[in-house]
């Protein structure tokens, strides 16, 4: 077993790593047991998610697979579709009606059981109470809340009455939430008086407030009782969520719509400083979420499953909500940070409602590494039969330590690449047949057709790196930017010709496995969350005192990447004590404290290009010791001799 602190590089660990083949009995009892699904796919696409579509139920059935128009798709033509009733009301009329949906755990430790009737309830009501408010099919509302079943009651009940959610992160700033609810142009806000993070009480209902200052569009707020603490409330404007739902009917019926309606829309980073609001369809995205739901992670009906992704982020919205629950799943929901009280929070409830497959994050993972082996040590974590990772390239040191310590030496891991924009997991094992590299995130998903390409849209040969595309429509794909068509081709469909573009670097090997190297644009990979640097620049930027920043995403052994700062100060400005912190606080309110900088330098001038564009990517690929082959070969090579000058004078 190697080291995990050790720091071989990835190709000299690759040729002393074993490969892992599926073991007999998963292989025996998996939902995939066979790889000739992958030639049935390609040899027909459309049929394959024509088949796939079963998975759901219809009101009425489409009557054309695709329509694809790059970059305009269009899936299960016709079709007539809702998702809530997908996750609640078919199961509620089997014998899964009393199933556990929902197994939630507070972060102070307070605990609910949820069961699929349960659900069903909560949502027709809150269906009801929303149709109170005056919402009605394509409105938007926006969710500010932390991860309590009052999250995906709440978006089930949107999607019930073909309301289009935007769910914000319940750790952005009052800025970036008035940013996104003058964006969606949402007419409600549903939120919470508080959440709580590691013992301390988050004041959402406080942030809305400043949020609501200036987010004209918005007419009523929801609020959820979390604490029983004094919350102000705004009279004719904000609404106790307990008191409303004992004023509604408890049936609400599911309004059939088209599969081509959104669901919903979700904020992600892009290159400029605006976030994209990723626009996600009924039929489509739920026909993906599911069949990957159910396949990647074999998932049965005995199984407890648990994601650990925030509801706020696209993996909570696939994996934690739609996914799971379209095909009836029993999966375990948690508030709070892992480490609070204790590093073995996630642990004790691995145990407490045996846990048997497990999803979570590179950068988790290797937070557990460094909090030592003894906290899993403390408990029974023998009922988990599947791992699985996402949100970044997981390094083959912490890969091995995920299936050795918490998989117990004998568990498959499903190393599964995806984005927001993707709204389904593209690249990825299948348990039952996938031989893992540890390291890969081994094959696109039967279906996909993924490639390693340069810049003219040229397979390169094995082995070496390139832009990371798709090259075929998919069913869960965004069907556009909101409100911003213009900005969904230009970003994703004009970069490399005729294939989606992901902004992701990789290498294909030559058993056509996939490695994924991270971004090749501005985007930063901070804890697993995305992040623009424009949007970190601006913010700083909005310091009196700074003329120009620019931001880069280094190496970090936990997070991934960590943020440093260079920013250079306005003529005549001298840099003060304190000034530093006064940066920090400004990113902290205009974002949140994900995207506070590391590490500030305050700099004289910064590299820029001639055309004036400052040279994020040079910079962070020298301050990475990145080798410059590969990706960075599609760099100005004086540009990178100016950086690295430049870089010395900085240190
Ligand atoms: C990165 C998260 C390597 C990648 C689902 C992608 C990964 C970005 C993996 C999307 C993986 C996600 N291996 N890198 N298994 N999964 N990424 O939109 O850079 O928050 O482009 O979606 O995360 O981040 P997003």
């Amino acid at each position: 077993m190697p080291d995990p602190e050790s720091s071989q590089t990835l190709e000299s660990l690759l040729n002393v790593v074993e490969k892992f083949p599926p073991p007999k009995k998963l292989k025996e009892q998996a939902w995939v047991k066979s790889n000739k699904i992958y030639e049935k796919a390609k040899r027909d696409p459309e049929g394959f998610w024509a088949e796939a579509a079963e998975i759901l139920d219809w009101f009425k059935p489409w009557s054309k697979v695709l329509k694809w128009d790059p970059p305009d798709s269009r899936w299960f033509i016709g079709g007539k579709i809702n998702a809530s009733y997908n996750c609640l009301d078919r199961h509620v009329k089997t014998w899964r009606r009393n199933k556990v949906a929902i197994f939630w755990e507070g972060e102070p430790g307070d605990r609910r059981v949820l069961t699929y009737s349960d659900l069903y309830r909560e949502v027709n009501r809150f269906a009801n109470v929303l149709k109170k408010m005056g919402l009605k099919e394509g409105d938007r509302a926006t969710l500010y809340l932390p991860m309590i079943p009052e999250l995906p009651i709440a978006m089930l009940a949107c999607t019930r009455i073909g309301v289009i959610h935007s769910v914000v992160f319940a750790g952005y700033s009052a800025k970036a939430l008035q940013e996104r609810l003058r964006n969606a142009e949402a007419r409600l806000l549903i939120t919470a008086n508080h959440g709580y993070r590691r013992g301390k009480k988050i004041p959402l209902k406080k942030n809305a407030d400043e949020a609501l200052q200036d987010a004209p569009t918005v007419e009523k707020v929801i609020v959820y009782q979390r604490s029983d603490e004094l919350t102000p409330m705004k009279n004719g404007r904000d609404f106790w969520w307990h008191e409303l739902m004992q004023t509604v009917p408890p049936k609400c019926d599911p309004k059939p719509l088209d599969s081509e309606t959104p669901l919903f829309t979700l904020y992600t980073s892009g290159t400029t400083g605006k976030p994209k609001g990723i626009v996600h369809v009924n039929g489509g995205y739920l026909v993906g979420t599911a069949i990957t739901q159910k396949w990647v992670f074999d998932l049965k009906d005995e199984d407890v499953y648990w994601c650990t992704a925030d509801i706020g982020w696209i993996t909570g919205h696939s994996y934690i909500v739609y996914g799971p629950l379209a095909i009836g799943a029993t999966e375990v929901m948690y508030e709070g940070a892992p480490d609070y009280p204790q590093p073995d929070r996630f642990w004790e409830i691995v145990e407490r409602y045996g846990v048997t497959i497990f999803y979570t994050a590179p950068t988790a993972i290797r937070a557990f590494m460094k909090w030592g082996e003894e906290w899993p040590k403390k408990h029974d974590l023998s009922s988990i039969r599947l791992l699985g990772s996402v949100g970044e390239p997981i390094n083959p040191q912490a890969w091995l330590w995920y299936r050795s310590t918490i998989g117990g030496g004998k568990c498959q891991i499903v190393d599964t690449w995806w984005q927001t924009e993707t709204g389904m997991i593209l690249i990825t094992p299948l348990p039952g047949v996938t031989v893992l590299k540890p390291g890969s995130a081994t094959l696109p998903f039967p279906g996909i057709e993924a490639d390693v390409v340069d810049e003219k849209g040229n397979p390169v040969p094995p082995d070496r790196g390139g832009f990371l595309v798709i090259k075929n429509p998919w069913p869960a794909m965004l069907k556009t930017l909101y409100r911003d068509p213009e900005r969904y081709r230009r970003t994703y469909w004009t970069q490399i010709p005729g294939a989606y573009f992901t902004g992701d670097g990789a290498r294909k090997d030559k058993d056509g496995y996939f490695w994924i190297m991270g971004r090749i644009d501005d985007v930063m990979n901070v804890s697993g969350h995305r992040l623009g640097t424009m949007e970190v620049e601006s913010a700083i930027v909005s310091h009196p005192f700074v003329a120009e920043a620019a931001v880069v995403g280094k190496p970090h052994p936990v997070k991934g990447q960590s943020i440093t700062a260079y920013v250079m100060l306005r003529r005549g400005v001298k840099p003060a004590e304190g000034l530093k912190d006064d940066l920090k606080k400004q990113v902290r309110k205009e974002i949140g404290p994900i995207a506070v900088p590391d590490e500030i330098y305050v700099v004289e001038k910064l590299p820029k290009t001639r055309s004036g564009k400052i040279m994020r990517r040079v910079i962070r690929a020298l301050i990475s010791g990145q080798e410059l082959g590969d990706i960075t070969t599609l760099e100005d090579p004086s540009a990178v001799e100016e950086v690295r000058k430049w870089l010395k004078t900085v240190e």
